[in-house]
């Protein structure tokens, strides 16, 4: 039987395959992106309570308007900006499911999105899903700058939608006033349509400030930003998020989310919906992961490794060419993950074209013992 592809390219996720390998090793997991200690108990008990509750049923298509209420004020909270939680706010099975859902819903065979690479896995399918081409601009280390002006030169009159992610998931950087300045521009001026991914919107270290889309005039008129509760509440495993985008975009959106899965789990919303009711629970991300990056930063510089700065999100990317100058970074998270117990993810999973860098990514959403055990691990290398 002839079994037709969408995605003849695509693999199993490269978080898969090295959690696989960790778990066949025994390796202290360090690659994929998601804490090992517990989220927070009052969470877990307003899970219950909702359940217990009989919040059981389907939740409204768009989210219980508890949770889009208390999403509406949680963003006026964080970036200034007014949503209609009503219109503009549609509750999602987590960041991933918002993310494909914007493909799918703005994007045709034959048209163009715009990638900035290092990317997040999830992008570039979404994009080929639908029949439309992913182009792909790979931004460099150190800095990861966006050159905007190379950006605007891969414009066509196929290009649809502009993928951003801020913070950004691996290279950790930070849009400056400049930045988002550039991409409004651009996006007004080739009317293009932006997806931002702001799931890291509360994980910027160092005095620095995450800038959101829908705080920026123009270009909440043409964004869907999409968040997750899993990231900023320390519960990957509930898959739950939500993206805003103005009512016209928010309408689309809704027309492919109503198919794709037509309600999020509701016990959970109920849950989110009262822990966020009652005070700004994510002020203290940034203090929390900044000391556990720098527990790991320090012990990472001792083992051998070169850093490179960690702005946000709860990664950290080191050069390990003083170690295994010889292996590419692939080859390099293989040995580290068999040889030295500790999983990592190469940098170039990130890329469609990798620059030759030798960069891997380390995650530091981890219990301080379990950073202590990777490191003691990582000492022990040879060249560390
Ligand atoms: C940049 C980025 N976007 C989206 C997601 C997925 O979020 P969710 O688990 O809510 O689907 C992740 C998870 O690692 C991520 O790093």
């Amino acid at each position: 039987m002839r079994v037709p592809s969408k995605l003849a390219d695509v693999g199993t996720t490269i978080f898969a395959t090295m959690t696989q390998l960790a778990n066949e090793h025994g390796a202290i997991n360090l690659s994929q992106g998601f804490p090992d200690y517990p989220c927070d108990p009052e969470l877990l008990h307003d899970l219950g309570e909702a359940a217990r509750a009989g919040h059981n049923q389907y939740a409204p298509m768009g989210g219980v308007p508890a949770l889009r209420q208390a999403i509406a004020d949680k963003v006026r909270s964080a970036s200034g900006a007014t949503v209609d939680p009503e219109g503009e706010v549609t509750v999602t099975a987590g960041a991933t499911q918002a993310i494909f859902t914007v493909a799918a819903c703005v994007l045709s065979p034959g048209d163009e999105a715009i990638l900035l690479d290092p990317s997040y896995d999830s992008y570039a399918p979404a994009v080929l899903a639908q029949g439309a081409r992913p182009v792909r601009i790979p931004l460099s280390a150190p800095s990861f700058a966006v050159d905007w002006d190379a950006v605007a030169r891969s414009v066509t009159s196929r290009t649809r939608l502009l993928v951003v992610n801020n913070p950004n998931n691996p290279s950790t950087a930070v849009f400056s006033a400049d930045d988002l300045e550039a991409l409004a521009e651009l996006a007004e001026r080739q009317d293009l349509l932006v997806l931002a991914d702001e799931v890291y919107e509360h994980m910027v270290f160092d005095g620095l400030r995450h800038r959101s889309v829908l705080a920026h005039p123009a270009l909440r008129r043409r964004s869907f930003a999409v968040y997750s509760f899993g990231k900023t509440f320390h519960a990957t495993g509930w898959k739950v998020g939500y993206c805003v985008a103005p009512p016209p975009l928010t309408s689309e959106f809704r027309k492919v989310h109503q198919f794709l899965v037509y309600a999020v789990n509701t016990p959970a919303q109920h849950a989110l919906a009262r822990y966020l009711a009652s005070f700004p629970r994510w002020d203290g991300l940034p203090a929390f992961f900044q000391s556990k990056r720098d527990r790991l930063a320090e012990g990472l510089s001792r083992a051998g490794f070169r850093l490179l700065p960690s702005r946000g999100t709860y990664f950290q990317l080191a050069d390990y060419s003083g170690i295994r100058e010889d292996l590419d970074d692939v080859a390099f998270s293989r040995w580290l993950t068999t040889s030295g117990g500790v999983a990592t993810i190469p940098v170039s999973a990130f890329y469609a074209a990798p620059p030759a860098q030798r960069l891997v990514r380390f995650c530091f959403a981890k219990r301080d013992e379990t950073l202590d055990a990777a490191l003691a691990r990582l000492r022990a290398l040879p060249g560390g």
